[in-house]
């Protein structure tokens, strides 16, 4: 099937300021895990980032190695005049399926939810692909039933068990307990390590 959700679909969105999944800053629960990460030397990757508060959050707190990939190139020109400071270098107009690279740790941020479902196993592969030896997908994931209707679309814990299983140990994939106000009870929080 062909993918309606292509880069002239996103761009639109943020054209016509349709972007209802923007919150303008860094989510409660990403913010908690960020906050207890020891080592900033690690190399992080932030697909479908958007306008990247959670980059700017991390460069901010001293993380140098933050990279961030879009398929539209509003976010990013967004966030590059926003905090300047960010090295440009590290934001990437790219699909993130066509992304090359190792890391240590992706985050997840209604990128996932804002695919086309059928591309979900594609994600899982290619997440894998990207992570570097016991390197780590952490992040949300919605908690509602999914249909045809979406972006947003939803799942549950146990089609993200199943999905992610043959790739990843589940470390944690549980009800979110810190959500932002508009999210709360429709978002899982999941520590995925890569096997
Ligand atoms: C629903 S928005 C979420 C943005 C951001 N994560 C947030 O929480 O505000 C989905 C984002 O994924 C980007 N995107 C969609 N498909 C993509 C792809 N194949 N590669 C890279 N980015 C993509 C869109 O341009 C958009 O910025």
């Amino acid at each position: 099937m062909k993918n309606r959700f292509n880069k002239t679909f996103w761009e639109k969105k943020y054209n016509d300021n349709k972007t209802g999944w923007d919150i303008g800053k860094i989510s409660t629960p990403l913010k908690t895990y960020i906050d207890q990460i020891e080592n900033k030397n690690i190399h992080i990757l932030i697909p479908g980032a958007g306008n990247s508060y959670e980059a700017e959050y991390l460069f901010i707190n001293g993380f140098q190695n933050v990279f961030v990939v879009d398929i539209a190139i509003t976010p990013l020109n967004n966030f590059k005049k926003r905090y300047q400071e960010f090295p440009k270098e590290n934001l990437i107009y790219n699909d993130f399926f066509e992304l090359e690279g190792l890391y240590d740790l992706i985050i997840e941020q209604t990128f996932f939810c804002a695919l086309e479902p059928n591309r979900r196993s594609e994600y899982t592969e290619k997440t894998h692909n990207l992570l570097k030896d016991n390197g780590k997908l952490v992040g949300l994931l919605f908690d509602f039933r999914l249909t045809k209707d979406g972006p947003p679309f939803g799942g549950s814990d146990k089609e993200y068990q199943q999905l992610f299983k043959k790739r990843f140990l589940i470390k944690t994939l549980e009800r979110c307990y810190n959500s932002i106000n508009p999210r709360v009870d429709r978002e899982l929080f999941f520590i995925f390590t890569k096997k």
